[in-house]
């Protein structure tokens, strides 16, 4: 029985490791269309957020967003090219510290739930935006 259960387990994960190789993650997104609209739902998290509504003030959201949709498109392995600008320059000067980065992943989560990707695919989102919080922050 334990024997079986192996066997099924290693199918399960070479499926899930020859799937991963092309783009199923960006699919799990759904596309460009559903991460647009995860990206909008996010953004109107965010600026509904005392935590981080005060950092978009004068910034033009419907640029960011765009760019960002590219940007996670990337990350996703999808079809895209990002064509924004680099990450530390963007934030450099706005006091982005910890609790702010994190509450922008908490509005990410919020919409990724409300669009239905599956928990391992927002983990592997999230895995891949962790390490920019090197370049995003300027305050310890
Ligand atoms: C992993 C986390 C983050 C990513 C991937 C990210 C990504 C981006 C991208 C792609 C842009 C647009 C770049 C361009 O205009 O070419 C942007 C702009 C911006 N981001 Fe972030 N961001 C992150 C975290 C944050 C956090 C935590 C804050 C503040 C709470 C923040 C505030 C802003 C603001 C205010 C702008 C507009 C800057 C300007 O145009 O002057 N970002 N971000």
């Amino acid at each position: 029985m334990m024997k079986m259960q192996h066997a099924a387990f290693a199918v399960l994960l070479l499926a899930s490791v020859s799937a991963n190789a092309d783009d199923a993650l960006y699919r799990q997104f759904g596309e460009k269309e559903g991460l647009t609209k995860i990206v909008d739902d996010m953004y109107d998290n965010v600026l509904a957020d005392p935590r981080t509504a005060p950092y978009f003030d004068d910034a033009p959201v419907k640029r960011i967003k765009q760019k960002i949709v590219e940007q996670f498109c990337v990350l996703l392995d999808g079809p895209c090219v990002y064509t924004g600008r680099n990450m530390k320059r963007t934030h450099e000067g706005q006091n982005i510290d910890r609790a702010a980065f994190n509450a922008v992943i908490e509005d990410l989560q919020a919409a990724m739930d409300k669009n239905g990707v599956p928990f391992h695919a927002q983990n592997r989102l999230l895995a891949k935006l962790a390490p920019m919080y090197r370049d995003v922050q300027d305050r310890e």
